[in-house]
């Protein structure tokens, strides 16, 4: 079982798609182990969003991160990172495909509702990042049979 993370972006919070967005991820199939609402400090924003720094958005995009708080969730199944980045869309909300979060929710670039980390690797920094271990949580997760054919998990 691989993990990943989601962060419910400032606009969604705002918007109040919070329980909309998350939803989506429970109904495909994904356990939800750990989740909780942080708000985003200057060095915390510059540290997740470092690989932009020299981008001319980066300023812009921590301001929009650290407007409000957010939601930290960490979702669980197989192949969780590319299900996952399957499910959120395309970066540019106005080019993501109809059915995704940000295809159904998102008319921006920048305001895109939702983060999902992009590899295994990065998954495992940013969930270390947002969570301490007693905050993640293995539980039985008790419909795993109707999720998968038992050759899958
Ligand atoms: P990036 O990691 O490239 O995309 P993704 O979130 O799909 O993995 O970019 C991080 C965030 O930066 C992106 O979700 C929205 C914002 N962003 C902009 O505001 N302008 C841009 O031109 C790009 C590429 C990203």
């Amino acid at each position: 079982m691989e993990k990943t993370l989601i962060i419910i972006k400032p606009g969604a919070v705002q918007r109040g798609l919070i329980g909309e967005v998350l939803s989506r991820f429970e109904k495909k199939g994904l356990q939800v182990c750990g989740i909780k609402m942080i708000r985003f400090t200057e060095e915390s924003v510059s540290e997740h969003y470092a690989h932009l720094s020299q981008k001319p958005f980066f300023n812009r995009i921590k301001r929009a991160m650290m407007i409000s708080p957010v939601i930290v969730c960490c979702l669980q199944g197989v192949d969780a990172v590319r299900v996952v980045r399957h499910l959120v869309g395309a970066t540019n909300g106005r080019e993501a495909l109809p059915g995704t979060v940000r295809g159904d929710f998102s008319m921006s670039v920048q305001e895109n509702i939702v983060h999902a980390s992009d590899s295994t690797d990065s998954a495992e920094t940013e969930l270390t990042r947002f969570f301490s271990p007693e905050e993640l949580f293995d539980y039985d997760f008790n419909n795993r049979g109707f999720i998968y054919a038992n050759n899958e998990f």
